[in-house]
This record gives C-alpha cells, sequence and structure tokens, in this order.
C-alpha cells in the first residue's frame, strides 16, 4: 500500500506556541502542514525586522538542516517615533504592557502599527526570503483581555474597524486581521506554488 501526502510540509523555528498556532490556521487553508521545530533563537540588534528575521532564519538552519521559516515582528508607536520597533521584545520583557501604557499616559494620539517578516531559508538558496505583513490599529487606553486569547502587547492593541483588542478575539477572528496572518498568507502562496 502506498500513500501520497497531499499538499506541502514546512517548518516553523519558534518557541512561541501563540505564533505558531496562529500560523498553523492559515497554512491549513493551503493545505500546507506545519512542524513546529524549538531551536536557540538568534535575535541580533538591528533597526530593521527583515535583517533580524534573515540572520535567525540562517541561524535555524544551521541548528537542524531542514527547509524553514522564522518569524520576526514588532510593534511601532506612532506619538513614539516607531518605538519599540525592533526593540519590542526587550520592551515587552522589561516595561510590559503596563509600562507601555505609563508611557503613553500623556498621549492623545494613539496610532500604532505591528509588522510582521516571515523569513523562509533552505540550501539552495543564497539569502532567506522574507515576506511582510502589516496592520494598522491604535493603543488602548487600559489592558482589554476578555478571558484572555493571544500573547504579548495583544491586550493593548486594536486593529482599526474592531472594536476589539487582539487579546479579546479567538485566533480565527485575529487573523482576520493581523500583520502576522499577512505575511503568513503571502508566504503560503508562494510556498504553494513552488514546483517541488
Ligand atoms: P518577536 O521578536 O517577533 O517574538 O516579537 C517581539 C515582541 O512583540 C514580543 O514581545 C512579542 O510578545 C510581541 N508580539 C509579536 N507579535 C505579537 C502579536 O501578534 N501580538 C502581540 N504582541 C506581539
Amino acid at each position: 500500500m502506498s500513500f501520497q501526502l497531499k499538499g506541502k510540509v514546512i517548518f516553523f523555528a519558534t518557541n512561541n506556541i501563540n505564533k505558531f498556532n496562529e500560523a498553523r490556521r492559515i497554512l491549513s487553508r493551503y493545505k500546507i502542514a506545519v512542524g513546529m521545530i524549538r531551536v536557540k533563537t538568534l535575535e541580533i540588534q538591528s533597526e530593521s525586522l527583515e535583517e533580524i528575521a534573515k540572520t535567525s532564519a540562517i541561524h535555524a538552519y544551521k541548528q537542524c538542516g531542514l527547509p524553514l521559516i522564522v518569524e520576526d515582528a514588532g510593534l511601532f508607536v506612532e506619538a513614539l517615533s516607531g518605538f519599540p520597533g525592533p526593540y519590542s521584545s526587550y520592551v515587552y520583557k522589561t516595561i510590559g504592557n503596563e509600562g507601555l501604557l505609563e508611557l503613553m499616559e500623556k498621549t492623545a494620539n494613539r496610532q500604532a502599527k505591528f509588522q510582521s517578516v516571515v523569513a523562509f531559508f533552505s540550501e539552495e538558496l543564497d539569502a532567506p526570503i522574507c515576506f511582510k505583513g502589516e496592520v494598522a490599529g491604535e493603543i488602548t487606553k487600559e489592558l482589554r483581555r476578555e478571558s484572555y486569547h493571544g500573547f504579548g502587547f495583544d491586550p493593548i492593541f486594536k486593529p482599526a474597524n474592531s472594536q476589539k483588542t487582539f487579546a479579546e478575539m479567538s485566533i480565527a477572528e485575529k487573523n482576520k486581521y493581523s500583520h502576522r496572518a499577512r505575511a503568513f498568507r503571502k508566504f503560503a502562496k508562494w510556498y504553494k506554488s513552488l514546483k517541488v
């Protein structure tokens, strides 16, 4: 008896189960199965999410030798000239959501955006290939999380045209708006079209 696998497979190097679950739902729509691999991450300090994602894709590839993707994201607040941007991870770990809300206590302009870069790398390539996604929205005045869904800055980010923050949404709802969903859809279309 022989079985034929319909669709494709990709490995997602991440230690973040929330990111993985969001990505898995998107990719399944394109009949792409995804495996989570935990590797030692390398996040260089850079002002470019793309540079961070590319470096970490190569670093992950060196550890496991499989064609893979990584994803790097950042929150850019307009009134803070784009801060924390590529430093989002550090800012979340240090001052967190409460600290960011405090920084913006007297700020009327609440505009912000999330950006995501998915980087794919395999041995045939000279350099990783990147796919970008973005979502505009605003920073709420207080933490808003209903039976807490999500992670990171989700409780303080409300995408444009939504009454809910990301933390008040199911994964399916978040994927209708999110930076990550947009980047992963671009990746999925490209990956599906590859003749392998
Ligand atoms: P990372 O470097 O891509 O893991 O993300 C940088 C920071 O942004 C981390 O603190 C994450 O928790 C946060 N972050 C990334 N994506 C999201 C998201 O979709 N929602 C909320 N926070 C996020």
